[in-house]
């Protein structure tokens, strides 16, 4: 059985509960275009608590006092979610870690070494022995503040396996009652990844009584699939943020690991507390705070994801959704247009927004306008409602 976090404490709880950590503002923010004021940061945390997610990762308060005082307001005004902050796993940076998240009703510090043989001898310049001392300490210091402590080995897909036990093992006995064990740099692959917690889970003691999570990055466009893989052998904490940002090609995408498990419930039976139909305006709230919005094909919450351009697929959504929607615009709060009218369009599109659009046209009325709308196509990528009202004109005067 696993640990999943209930009010105010740490408690066992049922095992097929995921917790949904969102790092939107702390891995999302730190990566290139996505820097956010502090009244933007505080806007998104109220947004990202309304989203319902679990934990709620707010800031590195050390590196900077900009960030300091952002992650103190979000503790002080933002109910719901547990509020996290990272921290180093080095005594000051713990310090102001507590310090930033102290107004919180519920708060956990996160704290992290590189555990990689290439991280700790290019980056630390510290030996095996080192790193795991320091973890034992570093971690032992943190829950001197709170008993709510996550653990992360940077790296840990590319550390050797069997210092991650040990290094697993050490966390765990010095107090983490969250270990993350993060695909840094996006290297894994799904049954790799997978495989990492399994070894986890039955070698290391302790393993079972405390929360596994997973941190994804999606260099290799794997940080979804990782995490799935990951949910499916025991992990019960996912990290991820809000349009997949974070560092380089971003983090997993929270809407992303949301849809796939309301969507795939049957291979996937795991409850969350993802409220689904506030993930269109949250991912439109951060594309208004920072430099880029989500890719027009971006699964969820692109401008295109339940678009339809195609007459054959125009044709069968108008007569079903089902044919070419798993799930509906309105379950992820979305209510725009998704019939796209373009070149490839049918007839029955065009007289299915002329209708819409307050236009009943006779069967020869039609003819004509989608003759004219064909080769208005044929000219124009996008086409409006007021160009296919132009195009009525001659027709109805
Ligand atoms: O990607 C990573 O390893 C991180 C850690 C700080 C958890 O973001
Ligand atoms: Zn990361």
């Amino acid at each position: 059985m696993l640990n999943v976090e209930t009010e105010g404490s740490i408690s066992m709880a049922n095992s097929n509960h995921v917790v949904f950590f969102d790092t939107t503002l702390r891995d999302g923010e730190q990566s290139p275009g996505c820097t956010m004021h502090h009244a933007e940061k505080l806007r998104m945390a109220h947004k990202i608590a309304a989203l319902g997610v679990d934990i709620l990762e707010a800031g590195f308060p050390i590196a900077s006092t900009g960030d300091f005082e952002s992650v103190r307001a979000i503790a002080k005004e933002v109910k719901g979610p547990r509020i996290t902050a990272l921290a180093r796993a080095k005594r000051e940076d713990i310090e102001t870690a507590a310090k930033a998240i102290e107004p919180a009703e519920k708060s956990r510090i996160h704290t992290f070494l590189s555990t990689s043989d290439l991280h700790m001898a290019a980056k630390l310049k510290i030996t095996r022995e080192q790193a795991i001392d320091q973890i034992a300490e570093m971690v032992a210091f943190a829950r001197t503040f709170t008993d709510d402590v996550e653990f992360s080995p940077e790296d840990a897909t590319r550390t050797d396996p069997d210092f991650l036990l040990k290094v697993c093992e050490v966390a765990i006995q010095a107090g983490a009652t969250t270990l993350n064990l993060p695909d840094t740099v996006g290297y894994c692959l799904p049954q790799d990844y997978a495989a990492m917690f399994r070894m986890v889970l039955e070698r290391v003691p302790g393993a079972k009584d405390i929360v596994l999570s997973a941190h994804c990055h999606d260099d290799l466009g794997l940080a979804v699939a990782n995490s799935i893989a990951a949910i499916e052998v025991g992990v019960r904490q996912v990290e991820c943020s809000i349009n997949g940002i974070g560092e380089r090609a971003g983090n997993a995408a929270l809407e992303e690991i949301a849809a796939i498990l309301m969507v795939r419930k049957d291979k996937l039976p795991y409850t969350n507390d993802i409220v689904m139909t506030e993930l269109f305006s949250a991912s439109q709230m951060l594309t208004q705070c920072i430099s880029f919005g989500a890719a027009p094909n971006k699964a969820i919450v692109g401008a295109n994801a339940f678009a339809h351009a195609s007459g054959i697929h125009q044709h069968g959504v108008l007569a079903n959704p089902l044919t070419y929607e798993i799930l509906t615009p309105a379950s992820v709060g979305y209510s725009g247009q998704h019939i796209v009218l373009g070149k490839h369009s049918g007839r029955r599109a065009l007289e299915h927004r002329l209708n819409e659009l307050g236009h009943k046209l006779s069967k020869e009325e039609l003819n004509t306008v989608y003759t004219r709308f064909t080769e208005l196509a044929d000219r124009k990528k996008l086409i409006y409602d007021q160009d296919i009202v132009g195009l009525l004109q001659p027709v109805t005067a």
